[in-house]
């Protein structure tokens, strides 16, 4: 058992996958020789009381989500597709035809740029704002919290949907994010989350998936007890299998306000059957023996005289590369289709990032590694007659 104590609860916690000290995953360098500057201890620890798995030391979220921050999510053809989807949803489930929502994050478009209702959005990035100016998005360039929210609520307006993706496990101020909700939720208002869901997280072996971004992991307990110290509950989950490598979409109310899906009871037990905590008892030998397979193979592909380059700077990507300590001898570049990442390079073991438009330009029988294995149906599409390697659930070539 650790010292540290629950960041919601107070409870101890106890430590169960530690990947030792690691920059933060978008501090990307200008330069090769750059140095450094933003670590943290990559820690993560299970409350018993709260079933909420967190992030020990948590960095600075004024560095982590610093001026230049460069994710774009509408980058992803699947991740638009989405968003159209999950607008069409909850206009049809919850009948937005006069009703209003609000995005927290809608980053450079999320469900907004799709909903015909009144919206508005909160954006801290300034990379995203120009792009929702472009798409007639209404947004508010800072970041949601209790003291933007009161704001809104009095000078704009309360919403009947306030959704986000992608937001909350990156939060650690929990308190005063969903005391934000409350002040800019209606009454019978439903507040729908999207992140990547920790049971598949770990199903599927996925560690990278822990990075600086990541402060929380939720179970579906977890969740109604977070909603529970709200005046909220649970009322609904979806399933999505393939966002962000397995996620889960919830859907809260205050308490007695909506009825309760029985999918919910349906989550909740065939959750109980995965004993998380055993498998998170075992989680860092598997992270060892991956991180071991994935080294081996990438020097016996240099020693063998291949040609091995990255596919997708993930933030995820940076766990494993500086985890299994993988440099430029092993992986000389990284092709990404990110404006803002093009020309840096990935923190800690300093790979750099080329235009995914050369990618055209790379050899055939080079072994490519694919980072972004969340978009690999859109990606094996679009690169057709190449060689994949993926790591997850376990080491193996793909042919796209
Ligand atoms: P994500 O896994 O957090 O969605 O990040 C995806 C990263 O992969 C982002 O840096 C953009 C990059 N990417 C490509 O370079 N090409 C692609 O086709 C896709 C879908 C993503």
């Amino acid at each position: 058992m650790s010292s540290y104590k629950c960041h919601l609860c107070g409870s101890p916690v106890e430590a169960v996958v530690d990947l030792h000290v690691q920059p933060l995953a978008n501090s990307l360098l200008d330069s090769p020789d750059a140095i450094d500057q933003n670590w943290y201890n990559a820690v993560w620890a299970w409350c018993r009381q709260c079933e909420l798995l967190q992030l020990t030391d948590v960095p600075d979220a004024s560095i982590v989500f610093a001026g230049d921050y460069p994710y774009l999510s509408g980058q992803s053809e699947y991740m638009n597709q989405h968003f159209r989807k999950t607008a069409k949803m909850l206009y049809d489930k919850y009948d937005l035809s006069m009703g209003r929502a609000i995005e927290i994050g809608p980053n450079d478009g999320g469900i907004l740029q799709y909903l015909s209702c009144s919206v508005l959005g909160f954006e801290p990035a300034e990379a995203c704002w120009p792009i929702l100016d472009e798409k007639g998005v209404p947004h508010r360039q800072m970041k949601f919290d209790l003291r933007s929210a009161r704001e809104t609520a009095a000078v704009w307006f309360k919403a009947d949907v306030v959704y986000t993706a992608n937001t909350l496990r990156s939060l650690k101020d929990l308190r005063d994010f969903f005391m934000g909700v409350l002040e800019v939720l209606n009454d019978d208002g439903v507040f729908v989350v999207e992140d990547p869901y920790i049971i598949d997280v770990v199903n599927r072996n996925e560690f990278d998936q822990f990075y600086s971004e990541c402060v929380y992991g939720f179970t579906i307990t977890a969740m109604q007890n977070i909603a529970r110290m709200f005046g909220m509950e649970v009322i609904d989950v979806d399933e999505l299998t393939d966002n962000h490598g397995g996620s889960l979409r919830w859907h809260m109310a205050r308490v007695g306000k909506r009825p309760i899906s029985p999918n919910v009871e349906a989550l909740k037990v065939a959750n109980s059957e995965f004993a998380l905590k055993d498998k998170l008892n075992r989680f860092q030998q598997m992270i060892d023996d991956i991180s071991v397979l994935f080294v081996d193979e990438l020097a016996h592909l240099r020693d063998t005289g291949k040609s091995v380059v990255g596919y997708g700077a993930t933030s995820k990507s940076v766990t494993l590369l500086n985890y299994a300590n993988v440099d430029v001898e092993l992986l000389p570049v990284v092709y990404d289709t990110t404006p803002s990442k093009v020309g840096k390079f990935l923190p800690g073991v300093h790979i750099p990032i080329r235009d995914a438009k050369e990618f055209a330009d790379v050899p055939r029988d080079a072994i490519c590694i694919l980072f972004p294995y969340n978009h690999q149906r859109e990606i094996f599409e679009r690169e057709k007659g190449r060689r994949w390697l993926v790591y997850f659930p376990k080491l193996d070539y793909k042919e796209s």
